[in-house]
């Protein structure tokens, strides 16, 4: 069950608590009628006796459109719980100076997913930072991940207290418990988790994805501009969960798991923390089809930018320039007369993060594979391989299906981001032979071509 919306302010109630949430104010309100033991009879008790606390996304003094906050309503409050000590963490970092910069074209094969009769890797367990820039600390940077893993988190939630995490799963579903409900989100599916709201990943069998992380901005729709009031990613596709809650104490501990200043610290309590009731605010996860996304291109010659794919933007403090963007280069007709189809050849003072979710992408059928990635730095040259220049040269101009049965993704970032020692060499996955694939193009030029008089 989910709640349909773009930032809007929901309301959501566990349908087993009718009533608990306080009406007419926000922390809570005198029932006239309180039939209950004398404690909750209080005025200044929120119903049902649960705790009431906020989760503040932005300063509280932000300007509407970008406040963010919710009310949780909860049968304890987060604070309970025992102090957080360093754990471990794994292949997951924000040390962006562990190996020399690489200005290459990177391209690396399907990332390892755990078998589970090796060992059994959950979804913390399963982060592997592949790239990124800048700092939690100063809020404003962002953190490239994947994560592979085969067993689901038990009796352990999540805390990004650096910043949101878009998840792009690539395989296998992904069952998320938040404090605000359950979202089931599949490959071609995407959610949002900001920051500081607590989670729990389920998963069915070997599982893998993407996630961006940006640090110091939320994810917004792009602004349409001429386009008008309709198109790209419209925000009634967007889904919220409902309010979900477990009344469960564990006796053996929860362990929360806190990503904190890049590195992770954990803490035990002694009860679920999924234990809210009732909720109501415009600060929740979300999750998105990317099967709804409104696709805007050329429809006479020439091409768009690919930024006419913006599906979510993090905002830099510059205008128009985003933190991150998640771009995706969905299913669609190629009409474009006498235009090379293929993207364009392209230098960029931004950096290009690109995933494959299924399929075959366009400018590189081969090499590029699903569960795979690549990285084209600011200012490295890349654009199609020889083979699809040469074949897409020489194509019959008919109007065709471009990338059916294909999902290709980009995280486009401002920052200029240094790759990983897991990225470069932990891994394994990095394919050395990727900037092969331009060897072949050659030289076309003849000085003796002559305009045609017309
Ligand atoms: C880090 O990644 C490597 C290669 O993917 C893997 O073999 C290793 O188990 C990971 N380390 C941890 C601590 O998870
Ligand atoms: C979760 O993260 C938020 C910051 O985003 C922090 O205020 C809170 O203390 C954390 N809570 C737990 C239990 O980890
Ligand atoms: C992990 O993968 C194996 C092999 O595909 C599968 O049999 C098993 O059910 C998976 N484990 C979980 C917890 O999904
Ligand atoms: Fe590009």
């Amino acid at each position: 069950l989910y709640m349909s919306g773009f930032g809007n302010e929901f309301s959501s109630e566990d349908p087993r608590c009718p009533g608990s949430l306080p009406e007419g104010q926000v922390h809570t309100h005198p029932q006239k009628l309180r039939k209950c033991d004398s404690f909750i009879n209080n005025p200044q008790v929120c119903p049902y006796g649960l705790y009431a606390e906020q989760l503040s996304g932005s300063a509280f003094t932000c300007p509407r459109p970008a406040n963010k906050r919710s009310w949780l309503y909860r049968i304890l409050p987060s604070v309970k719980h025992k102090p957080f000590t360093a754990v471990p963490c794994g292949n997951l970092t924000e040390n962006w100076n562990e190996v020399e910069p690489d200005p290459n074209q990177l391209r690396w094969l399907p990332f390892t997913i755990p078998k589970s009769t090796e060992k059994k890797v959950d979804f913390v367990a399963g982060l592997h930072t592949v790239c990124g820039a800048g700092d939690a600390k100063s809020r404003n940077g962002i953190g490239i991940h994947v994560y592979a893993c085969n067993t689901s988190m038990v009796d352990k939630c999540f805390n990004n207290s650096d910043g949101d995490f878009l998840i792009v799963p690539q395989q296998g579903k992904i069952l998320i418990t938040t404090e605000f409900g359950k979202i089931m989100v599949k490959p071609n599916e995407i959610c949002v988790l900001q920051q500081g709201m607590r989670f729990s990943v389920d998963v069915f069998g070997e599982t893998r994805g993407y996630i961006l992380e940006v640090y110091g901005a939320h994810f917004e729709l792009p602004d349409l501009g001429p386009i008008g009031a309709n198109g790209l990613a419209n925000p009634r596709d967007f889904l919220c969960p409902v309010a979900w809650y477990e009344d469960r104490t564990v006796a053996t501990g929860y362990t929360v798991i806190n990503k904190y200043q890049g590195k992770l610290f954990s803490c035990q309590q002694d009860f679920s923390p999924f234990n809210v009731v009732a909720w109501h605010g415009n600060y929740t996860p979300y999750k998105y089809n990317l099967e709804n996304f409104m696709v805007i291109n050329a429809v006479a010659f020439d091409h768009a930018d690919p930024s006419i794919f913006t599906v979510l933007t993090a905002k830099s403090m510059r205008p128009g320039v985003a933190i991150a963007d998640f771009v995706i280069f969905p299913p669609r007709w190629g009409v474009a007369d006498r235009t090379f189809r293929p993207p364009y050849y392209h230098r960029n003072c931004m950096s290009e993060f690109m995933g494959l979710i299924k399929g075959h992408y366009e400018a590189k059928e081969e090499g590029f594979q699903p569960g795979g990635a690549s990285l084209h730095s600011a200012m490295t040259p890349h654009g199609p391989d020889a083979e699809c220049f040469e074949k897409n040269s020489a194509a019959e101009l008919q109007p065709e299906r471009v990338a059916e049965g294909t999902m290709a993704f980009m995280f486009e970032s401002s920052f200029s981001m240094a790759v990983t020692k897991w990225g470069l060499q932990t891994c394994q996955k990095l394919d050395k032979s990727y900037y092969q694939c331009w060897e072949s193009l050659h030289s076309h030029f003849n000085p003796n071509w002559k305009p045609s008089k017309k």
